[in-house]
């Protein structure tokens, strides 16, 4: 990780930006470090060094910061979303974004522009159909992609108020399957590809309690 790069997450801290990750485990750090490498190993982002990854893995953290700004009670409700809750919690995406194009400490930065990349746009999906700008393609970046699938993975495995974690395999396939949206064939094939080393990786070992 470079100077400069270090110095923009110290900077996050002084301008009050922390890790949202409610409902999120530890395990999404591992989740987007082991995504990362692959992807960098089957060039689906430019070949970059171990820092630059290191970097980008803690830039993942910070993709719900705009969660502070939802009410807990409708993050944690056990039972269905009305509309207006739901499009509460989707605002989320375009809040974080926000909260970082507005410190203008933070904007000044040329790394503020891949974070607000990443908070804007983690619920975005390769068929236009996610939020908040129905982004599709290649208007996606790579990183972006990635981590969208590693938040999507991570919610699945990690138990919610309203339902039981869902084992990796069951897990792997309803994403496989498009279930929490569409990823690009390159990146579905990464994930379908390393399914054993993943689960070594981010799990420990296979993952039959997962
Ligand atoms: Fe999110």
């Amino acid at each position: 990780m470079t100077h400069s790069q270090q110095q923009f997450l110290r900077c996050l801290g002084e301008h009050g930006l922390a890790p949202v990750l409610i409902d999120h485990s530890a395990r999404f750090f591992a989740l987007v470090r082991y995504l990362l490498r692959t992807a960098r190993d089957a060039a689906f982002i430019p070949n970059s060094p171990d820092g630059e990854l290191s970097f980008w893995t803690h830039l993942a953290l910070y993709h719900d910061i705009g969660k502070a700004a939802v009410p807990e009670a409708i993050l944690r409700k056990p039972g269905s979303l009305t509309p207006p809750e739901r499009a509460l919690i989707q605002s989320h995406a375009a809040a974080g974004g926000e909260l970082v194009r507005s410190s203008a400490g933070l904007w000044a930065l040329p790394e503020a522009r891949i974070l607000c990349d990443i908070c804007r746009h983690h619920h975005e999906r390769w068929d236009g159909s996610g939020y908040p700008d129905g982004l599709r393609g290649e208007e996606l970046s790579p990183l972006v992609q990635l981590i969208g699938m590693a938040d999507a993975y991570d919610a699945l495995v990690t138990p919610r108020c309203y339902r039981p974690a869902i084992p990796h395999e069951r897990a792997a396939c309803m994403l496989l399957r498009g279930d929490c949206g569409a990823f690009s064939p390159a990146l579905r094939a990464i994930f379908a590809g390393h399914q054993a080393e993943f689960q070594t990786e981010v799990f420990g070992k296979t993952s039959a309690s997962a």
